[in-house]
C-alpha cells in the first residue's frame, strides 16, 4: 500500500524497471511484458519513458503482449487500445513495432488472432511479467463477472458496468462505446510468471475487497491471482478503504 497514485506509479515503475535490468541486454533471451491499458498504468508509463530518455533503460529487448483491445474500434481511432498505447507508451520509449503484440479488433477472423496471440505468447517463452489494473466489478483485462479462470484469449461481450465505467473516454455517451473485446483469459493471466496489479482510488475499494479477502470467485475474475504464487497488488490508500 503507497500513500497516493503518484507513489504507486514509483513503485511500480521501479519495479519493472529493476525486473528488466535483471535481464540484462540479452537479445537470446528478452525480457517478455505483459501490458494493460486504462488510467491506472498511465503514470507508469510516463515514468519509464523519463527514464529511457534519461538512458537509464532500454527496452530494445522487451516483448510486449496487451490485455485486451475493443471489438470494431479502428486502429486509429483515439480510444482504440492500440492507440493508447502507442500514444501514451510505446512512441515515447525504444520498443521494436515487431516486438508490440495488441490485439487486432477488426480482424476478419478475430478467433483466430486470439489463438494466434496465444500462440504468440507461447513461442518467446511465456510472460515474464504481467501488469494489470482491475475494473470496478474485480475484472481483469476484460474477464468480465462470470469469466471462467481457466480462459485464454477470446472474444468476450462487456458487461453493462464496464461499458458505463468506460464511456467516460467516449464523450460520456454509453451508446458509443463498444460492446465488445477481445481480450486474454483468466489462465493466460496466471500463467504469467509473476503479475503486478495496480488499484487506485476508492472506486476501486469494493473489487479489492472482494478480490483479495473473499475466496477465489468467477465472479470477480481478479480473486484468481490468489492462486498464484508470485503476484502483488500495488494499491494506493485510497483503494483499500474497505479492506
Ligand atoms: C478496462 C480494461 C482493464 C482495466 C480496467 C480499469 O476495462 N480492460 O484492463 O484494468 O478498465 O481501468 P482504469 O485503470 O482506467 O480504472
Amino acid at each position: 500500500v503507497r500513500e497516493d497514485a503518484a507513489s504507486v506509479a514509483e513503485y511500480v515503475a521501479n519495479y519493472i524497471l529493476g525486473r528488466i535490468k535483471d535481464f540484462g541486454p540479452s537479445p537470446t533471451r528478452p525480457f517478455v511484458l505483459g501490458l494493460p491499458t486504462g488510467s491506472s498504468p498511465m503514470a507508469v508509463y510516463q515514468i519509464l519513458a523519463a527514464k529511457y530518455k534519461a538512458g537509464e533503460v532500454s527496452f530494445e529487448n522487451v516483448i510486449t503482449f496487451n490485455m485486451d483491445e475493443y471489438v470494431g474500434v479502428p486502429r486509429d481511432h483515439p480510444q482504440s487500445y492500440h492507440s493508447f498505447m502507442w500514444n501514451h507508451f510505446f512512441s515515447h520509449v525504444n520498443c521494436r513495432p515487431e516486438n508490440v503484440h495488441i490485439l487486432n479488433g477488426n480482424a476478419p477472423d478475430v478467433e483466430a488472432g486470439c489463438a494466434q496471440f496465444e500462440a504468440a505468447i507461447e513461442a518467446v517463452g511465456g510472460i515474464d511479467l504481467f501488469l494489470a489494473g482491475v475494473g470496478e466489478d474485480g475484472h481483469v483485462a476484460f474477464n468480465e463477472p462470470g469469466s471462467s479462470l481457466a480462459s485464454r484469449t477470446r472474444v468476450k461481450t462487456l458487461a453493462y458496468d464496464t461499458i458505463l465505467a468506460n464511456s467516460r473516454f467516449f464523450d460520456n455517451d454509453v451508446s458509443q462505446v463498444p460492446k465488445m473485446a477481445l481480450t486474454v483469459g483468466v489462465r493466460t493471466v496466471l500463467d504469467a510468471r509473476e503479475v503486478v496489479t495496480i488499484a487506485l482510488g476508492a472506486r476501486k475499494a469494493v473489487a479489492l475487497q472482494r478480490c483479495i479477502e473473499n475466496g477465489v470467485n468467477h465472479m470477480w475474475t481478479l480473486s484468481a491471482l490468489q492462486l498464484h504464487r508470485h503476484s502483488m497488488v500495488v494499491a494506493d490508500e485510497d483503494a483499500t478503504l474497505e479492506l
